[in-house]
C-alpha cells in the first residue's frame, strides 16, 4: 500500500541533459498507473527516481506522506521489475525468489513457505530447481515478478517488463499482470512504449514526450479527447490522419475546407472554433482511420484519391489511399476488395473530427 506523489520533479543528468522536466503526478494507494511514450521520453528515468536508483535533481518525492528524495532504495519498500529480468544466473529459481528474504535473515521455514506460495501463484512450482538459463522468456519474467512479490512491497515498479517477449506471450503476460494486480491490491507503476499495452492495462495513463507529461487520463478520454496532436497521433493504431484545412463560415455553418471538399462542424465544435477566433484561419484537422468512411454520392467527399495498399484483416480492412491531402488511412468493417490504383472517394464522420492549432499543436475543439 502506498500513495506516491511527484511534485515538480526534474532530472538533469551530469552532461546537463534534462531527461525529466517538472513532472507532477499523484498516484493513489492501490492505483495502477502507466507511463507511456516514445523511447527516450524519460519514462525509465522517472521510475528510477521513484525507486531511488537515480538522484532527483529538483522537486519532491513523497511516499505515504514522507519525503523520500534522500532515502536509500532499500528503505523505500518498493520492488522494481526490469525489462531484462536481472536474475542471478548462478542461482536456482528458488534461490532467486528467496534471495531478498535471505539477506533480511528471515527464518528458513518462513522463507520456504513464502517461496512456495509465490511460486504457486505464478505457476512456477515445477521450475524451482532450474537455473535462469534453462527458462523461457516468459518464465524468466515470472521469476522476476516472484522475486518482487515475495517482499510484500508497498509498490511495484515495472519497466517494460514484456518487451523481450514475443507478441503472443506478451498478450498472455498482460492478462497475468492485470490478474496479479487484482490479487495483490498494491500500487503499480508500469512503464511501456507500447500504446496498445498501455490502453489495455491501464485505467490511468500518463503520456510523456521529451521529459514532459502531455496528458493524464483514462483510455477512453485519451482516445476521444487528446489534448494535442502528439497524444492524438501516439494513441490509436493505425495512427490518426492529419490534414491541412481552412476554417470558414458558410451560410451560418462552420466548416473545415480541405483540398477536395468540406466538413461541416457540429454545434459544439463550431462554438469552440468561433470562440477561439479560428474562422478564416488555417488549422490542422485530424481524423482516425476508423472514422473515415466511403463517400457514397460524391456530395460529401472530403478526400479523393487512389488506393495504394489494401490490407484485409478478417472482419475489417485497412485501406491506404493516396489523396491530394497526402496519405489517408481508412479502417473499415464494410469489407469490399480494392486493387492498387482503384479510385476512391472518402468522407469522414464529422462528429469525430479533431482540430489542432497548427502552431502550438494544441487541440482547439475539446
Ligand atoms: N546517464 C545518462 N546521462 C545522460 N543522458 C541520459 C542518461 N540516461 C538516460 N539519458 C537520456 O535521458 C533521456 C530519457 O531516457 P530514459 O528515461 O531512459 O527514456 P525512456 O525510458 O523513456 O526510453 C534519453 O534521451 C536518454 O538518452
Ligand atoms: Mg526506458
Amino acid at each position: 500500500m502506498a500513495e506516491i506523489i511527484l511534485k515538480n520533479i526534474t532530472k538533469e543528468y551530469e552532461n546537463g541533459f534534462q531527461a525529466v522536466k517538472n513532472v507532477s503526478l499523484d498516484i493513489k494507494d492501490n492505483e495502477f498507473v502507466i507511463l507511456v511514450g516514445p523511447s527516450g521520453c524519460g519514462k525509465s528515468t522517472t521510475l528510477r527516481m521513484i525507486a531511488g536508483l537515480e538522484d532527483i535533481s529538483d522537486g519532491d518525492l513523497f511516499i505515504d506522506g514522507e519525503r523520500m528524495n534522500d532515502v536509500a532504495p532499500q528503505h523505500r519498500d518498493i520492488a522494481m521489475v526490469f525489462q531484462n529480468y536481472a536474475l542471478y544466473p548462478h542461482m536456482s529459481v528458488y534461490q532467486n525468489i528467496a534471495y531478498s528474504l535471505k539477506i533480511k535473515k528471515i527464518p528458513k521455514s518462513e522463507i520456504d513457505q513464502r517461496v512456495h506460495e509465490v511460486a504457486k501463484s505464478l505457476g512456477l512450482e515445477e521450475l524451482l530447481d532450474r537455473k535462469p538459463g534453462q527458462l523461457s522468456g516468459g518464465q524468466k519474467q515470472r521469476v522476476a515478478m516472484g522475486r518482487a512479490i515475495i517482499r510484500h512491497p508497498k509498490a511495484f515498479l515495472m519497466d517494460e517488463p514484456l518487451s523481450n517477449l514475443d507478441a503472443k506471450l506478451r498478450g498472455q503476460m498482460r492478462v497475468e499482470i492485470a490478474d496479479l494486480y487484482q490479487r495483490l491490491n498494491t500500487t503499480f507503476i508500469y512503464v511501456t512504449h507500447d500504446q496498445t499495452e498501455a490502453m489495455t492495462l491501464g485505467t490511468k495513463i500518463v503520456v510523456m514526450k521529451d521529459g514532459e507529461i502531455q496528458q493524464i487520463d483514462n483510455p477512453t478520454n485519451l482516445f476521444s479527447y487528446p489534448v494535442n496532436k502528439f497524444v492524438a497521433g501516439f494513441i490509436g493504431t493505425p495512427t490518426m490522419n492529419f490534414f491541412e484545412a481552412e476554417c470558414a463560415e458558410e451560410n451560418g455553418l462552420v466548416v473545415l475546407k480541405t483540398v477536395a471538399g468540406r466538413i461541416v462542424m457540429n454545434d459544439a465544435k463550431a462554438a469552440k472554433l468561433r470562440e477561439g477566433g479560428w474562422i478564416g484561419k488555417k488549422v490542422t484537422g485530424g481524423i482516425r482511420p476508423e472514422h473515415v468512411i466511403l463517400s457514397q454520392d460524391g456530395e460529401n467527399t472530403v478526400f479523393s484519391g487512389k488506393v495504394n495498399v489494401f490490407e484485409l484483416l478478417g472482419s475489417n480492412a485497412i485501406i491506404y489511399v493516396e489523396t491530394e491531402a497526402g496519405m489517408i488511412v481508412m479502417n473499415t468493417s464494410q469489407v469490399q476488395v480494392y486493387e492498387h490504383g482503384d479510385k476512391i472517394a472518402l468522407s469522414v464522420i464529422a462528429d469525430k473530427v479533431h482540430v489542432f492549432d497548427p502552431e502550438t499543436e494544441r487541440t482547439v475543439t475539446n
